[in-house]
């Protein structure tokens, strides 16, 4: 049967000591898509991955690597992360006022453009490039960090998002991040929502990184 929904594990709460081993686990584990969290310590406070950890995961996992850019003017990096292996790349639609350009600039690298939302932005901040964006991020959290707890008005802000889609004839899969656990994950599915990243509920599992997958898939079924 066709698999409706993708994990993205976020490696930001991975043992990065032994990362190589981290991606085979999250392979056999069935995830979907690597996600690295990319941090300029100016967009939001804290500072994480380059391009070399890009190029690294490239190196070790056949896995999709989704790279999530918090970083002001994140235009100067596209190329970089795109060579250094990236399948998609995602840029908040806040402090961009050239998102379209940068759309296109992702998309010159045969990768997935992705427009992120933060939680206090307004689902028609997208209006005018809905059509262009081959996914949509909302967040759930204030990104900057892993372990928060999720906004639960998440889940009303994806339903409108995927009405307001709808209305308009515009099916771009909505993927959420932020505070993504067993508890909530069906519910964020139902709002609307069908790629799902997760840091915590993954890498901080009591019983481990293959128990913490298969939380989230079983809570979705
Ligand atoms: C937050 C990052 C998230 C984070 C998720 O700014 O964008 O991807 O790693 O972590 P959890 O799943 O722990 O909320
Ligand atoms: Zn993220």
């Amino acid at each position: 049967m066709m698999k409706t929904y993708q994990i993205a594990a976020s490696i930001l709460s991975s043992d990065l000591a032994h990362l190589g081993d981290q991606l085979d686990l999250l392979e056999t584990a069935g995830v979907d898509w690597i996600h690295v969290d990319v941090m300029d310590g100016m967009f939001v406070p804290n500072i994480t991955f380059g391009p070399l950890i890009v190029d690294a995961c490239r190196k070790s996992s056949p896995l999709p690597i989704d790279v999530h850019l918090m970083i002001e003017k994140p235009e100067r990096y596209i190329d970089q992360f795109a060579v250094a292996g990236a399948n998609s790349i995602s840029v908040h639609i806040e402090g961009n006022p050239n998102t379209y350009r940068t759309i296109q600039a992702i998309k010159q690298h045969d990768c997935k453009a992705g427009i992120v939302l933060n939680p206090s932005t307004s689902i028609h901040a997208l209006d005018s490039i809905l059509y262009d964006a081959d996914y949509v991020l909302v967040m759930s959290v204030n990104p900057g960090y892993a372990g928060q707890s999720f906004i639960a008005s998440s889940v009303k802000k994806i339903a409108a998002l995927k009405e307001l889609m709808s209305n308009i004839n515009c099916d771009v899969p909505i993927q959420v991040d932020g505070g993504i656990n067993k508890d909530n994950i069906k519910m964020v599915k139902d709002s609307g929502a069908s790629i799902f990243v997760a840091a915590s509920a993954i890498f901080n599992h009591p019983e481990g990184v293959r128990s913490g997958v298969q939380a989230l898939q079983e809570a979705l079924i």
